[in-house]
């Protein structure tokens, strides 16, 4: 028999009921947060295995590049990657690269292969073909959470929130804040930390969430959207890939996100940024590498580069690197 998350709520909701208890602290209380840590940390094991197929393994504890490191000043690259999909081949021979403080423009029509690439970088899909390179050390066919465990956040297109939690437990997903003492060892969870940091965070950003304890399948698609941002920037210490992050934001938010790829630049780490918006790519970008039909087709500097050069090499009537 499984239990979801809602029937969780459910419970923990028609419990304060009949027992006429407003108090969540509880002992009835607390021994439903235990359930529920112990519920998240198995849907997190299964979020973490999502898709992956069946590739090579790694070893716990194999040192990084063990099977030989590869010269690269690179912080992340990605080399020839080949990945196909039945009859269609999404990568042909992909490449890209990004240096550590940099904010690079992932750009390319519909179907270009953007979201193939990214995602075939952290792990949840295996190349086919091709190297990927993290300080110089192979990384092609790890989990995602091994990737998420060298610093490597993914704000996905699709998302991937979990729907029935709210705000606050989507942003600690898999990374819940324990109580202190004795109840923490009881997975008692401290939900009020959990909240006050979320709210921060989401303030930083510009987002009003009026109810935070609603789950987030009742927020709008852009405040959705807010939370996927906020949840990798929190934790990606080295690099944050962001999948079209601002295509259901109004202005104001746009503003705000582009403001804090800034500011994670400004702390030293790296983001790569896939967009439609060229507004938006030139004002936060330091360089723009555009994929074309599975292949990069173009690497350029931002304030050296024309809108007709990158609408040009993304549509392929401009070229400045041949499919490698
Ligand atoms: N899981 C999948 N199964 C089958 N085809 C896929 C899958 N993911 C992507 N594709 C195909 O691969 C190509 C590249 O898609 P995608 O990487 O999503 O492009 P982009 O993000 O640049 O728009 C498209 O033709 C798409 O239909
Ligand atoms: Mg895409």
């Amino acid at each position: 028999m499984t239990y979801s998350l809602v029937d969780v709520e459910r419970w923990r909701y028609s419990i304060f009921r009949k027992l006429n208890c407003q108090d969540r602290e509880n002992a009835l209380s607390r021994a439903l947060d235990t359930l529920e840590t112990l519920l998240l940390a198995s849907i997190n094991k299964q979020i973490s295995e999502f898709s992956r197929p069946a590739g090579r393994g790694f070893e716990a504890g194999e040192p990084l590049g063990g099977r030989g490191a590869v010269t690269t000043n690179a912080l992340l690259e990605a080399r020839g990657v080949r990945k196909r999909f039945g009859a269609v081949e999404a990568l042909r021979g992909a490449s890209f690269s990004i240096n550590a403080g940099e904010v690079v423009a992932l750009m390319g029509d519909n179907g270009a292969g953007k979201s193939t690439l990214i995602k075939t970088i952290c792990g949840v899909h295996s190349p086919d073909e091709g190297e990927i390179l993290f300080h110089g050390q192979s990384i092609a066919g790890r989990t995602p959470s091994e990737i998420h465990g060298m610093g490597i956040e993914t704000v996905y297109q699709d998302l991937a929130l979990a729907p029935d939690l709210d705000t606050a437990a989507n942003l600690y997903l898999g990374r819940e804040v324990l109580a202190k003492g004795v109840l923490g060892w009881f997975g008692v969870l401290n939900r009020k930390k959990m909240a006050g940091h979320a709210q921060q965070v989401l303030t930083d950003l510009n987002v009003n969430i009026k109810d935070p304890a609603a789950p987030v399948a009742m927020l709008s698609g852009g405040q959705q959207q807010s939370v996927a941002v906020a949840r990798a920037v929190t934790w990606a210490n080295e690099l944050v890939i962001m999948d079209e992050p601002t295509a259901a934001l109004g202005v104001p938010q746009t503003r705000a996100v582009l403001d804090l790829i800034r500011r994670v630049r400004d702390s030293g780490r790296s983001v790569v940024l896939i967009s439609h918006s060229l507004p938006d790519v030139l004002a936060v970008s330091d360089r723009i590498e555009v994929l074309r039909l599975g292949t990069r087709v173009a690497r350029l500097t931002t304030k050296d580069t024309t809108e007709e050069q990158i609408v040009g090499a993304m549509t392929g009537a401009f070229t400045s690197e041949e499919a490698e």
